[in-house]
């Protein structure tokens, strides 16, 4: 498996481009399909989670045509299947998405889930439980949801939990209900807006996204359309950590920064310059760091997907942080890894209590999953001497071109294969 290298402690420096927004996308892909007719979506980010998706999409017989590398034109008139399963699909969380979208149109669906992730249990009971309500049949075979329904009825549908993927879900199985459906205590990420946004382009008719009460009236088919995708708030959050942990100087453009509003409070709160502009946000961190106390919540919270960022910059404040995990049950198992680099922190159930140091230690560590990835890849760059970020194929499931993307903020980093590339790269160095 590759691996990125990096030589830390210098400070970034310099402007780059947010590509789209990964959940977004993944959801909309998936919604994609219950049209009849090409729809061409924009700004999709290529990274592997996308790729998995559209490969998934095509296997149904769905006509994927690639027009660039962030264009896909797509056409589900010619699907023919309604089961999804295989191994790849297996390893991404969103393939649920397509369970809503197909039962939505096509009033059956077989799709494969992932098994428990790594951040924790995950379940779907609250999408199995807005499909049930809407009049699906719903059953799990080794591994499979089947799911099929006579007809889908709109319904009034209170979820018990904030959930982004229950919310999307429901939305696009409603969308093609017959009635008016209406979820309480919805999900109110911009990328719940963006999927309601690009269902209504389709034809949909969805009030309320962005609130907690969403309102569907169904409609009976949807049309073609374009639509550009919303920029990716984590990977924007992710660059902007990267530049106060390593005192430097980041501007982020093509962001929406009302979407960045709790992840640029910390930054402020930590002791960074923070500057916005129309769609761009720059950060500054010229004065030493100061602790913090962060606890993640569902939108405009602080993102769950932004906590391992967090702690890392945490890591190198002075005095005593919290960082408080509310959304999932395991997701601090990157602070094995940090203490290899001399980082101190304890962790007590769900709150992880962090004593700033002066400076992290360049060492071997693993990504244990997609954002502890990049939270590594972070406190490597901010680190004194070499680090070497194992399996980094989780980082890649999201980050699309993480280190040219550092490299042009002056970092040095480089994805290697091999030992003999570690080598290489720190006789470079030296040299
Ligand atoms: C999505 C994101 C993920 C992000 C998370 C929270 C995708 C592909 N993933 O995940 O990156 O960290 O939102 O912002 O978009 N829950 C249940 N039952 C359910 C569904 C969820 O109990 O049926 C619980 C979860 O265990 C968790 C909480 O609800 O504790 C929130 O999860 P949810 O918002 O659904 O996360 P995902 O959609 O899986």
């Amino acid at each position: 498996m590759d691996q990125y290298v990096i030589k830390g402690g210098t400070p970034l420096h310099g402007e780059v481009e947010i590509g789209g927004a990964k959940n977004a996308a993944l959801a909309i892909l998936a919604a994609a399909v219950m049209a009849d007719e090409p729809v061409t979506i924009e700004n999709i980010p290529n990274v592997r989670d996308i790729n998995v998706m559209i490969q998934a999409i095509e296997n149904l017989g769905a006509t994927v045509d690639r027009l660039d590398e962030h264009t896909v034109r797509l056409n589900g008139a010619t699907i023919i299947g309604f089961t999804v399963d295989n191994e790849y699909i297996r390893k991404i969380r969103a393939s649920y998405y397509l369970l809503g979208a197909l039962l939505g149109k096509y009033k059956k669906a077989e799709v494969a889930l992932p098994g428990g992730c790594a951040i924790g249990s995950r379940p779907i009971d609250l999408h199995l439980k807005g499909f049930r309500a809407l009049g699906a049949k719903v059953e799990i075979h080794q591994g499979i949801v089947v799911t099929r329904a006579d007809e889908l009825v709109g319904q009034h549908i209170y979820l018990d939990k904030v959930s982004v993927g229950a919310t999307m879900n429901i939305m696009m199985a409603a969308a093609m209900a017959d009635g008016k459906t209406t979820i309480e205590n919805a999900a109110k990420e911009p990328h719940v807006v963006d999927v309601a946004n690009f269902l209504n382009c389709m034809g949909a008719n969805i009030r309320g996204a962005g609130t907690d009460v969403i309102r569907i009236r169904g409609v009976e088919k949807f049309h073609g359309t374009t639509y550009s995708i919303i920029p990716d708030q984590i990977e924007a959050g992710t660059f902007l950590f990267a530049a106060a942990a390593t005192g430097g100087d980041v501007v982020v453009r093509n962001v929406i920064p009302k979407h960045l509003e709790a992840t640029l409070a910390k930054l402020l709160d930590a002791g960074c310059r923070v500057d916005e502009f129309d769609d761009a946000v720059r950060v500054s961190a010229r004065e030493p760091l100061k602790s913090a106390h962060v606890t993640t919540l569902p939108y405009p919270g602080f993102p769950t997907d932004m906590q391992p960022q967090m702690s890392v910059v945490l890591g190198l404040a002075g005095g005593t942080s919290t960082v408080t995990e509310s959304i999932f049950e395991n997701r601090f198992k990157y602070v094995d890894e940090l203490s290899k680099m001399g980082a101190t922190i304890k962790v007590e159930g769900n709150i992880a209590i962090i004593y700033g140091v002066d400076h992290y230690s360049g060492a071997r560590v693993s990504a244990p999953d997609l954002r502890a990835g990049a939270a590594l890849v972070i406190a490597g760059l901010a680190a004194d001497g070499i680090t070497i970020v194992d399996d980094i194929y989780y980082i890649e499931r999201g980050y699309e071109h993480l280190d040219d993307k550092f490299r042009q903020l002056g970092a040095v980093i480089q994805k290697v294969g091999s030992e003999k590339e570690i080598q290489k790269f720190k006789l470079k160095i030296v040299s």
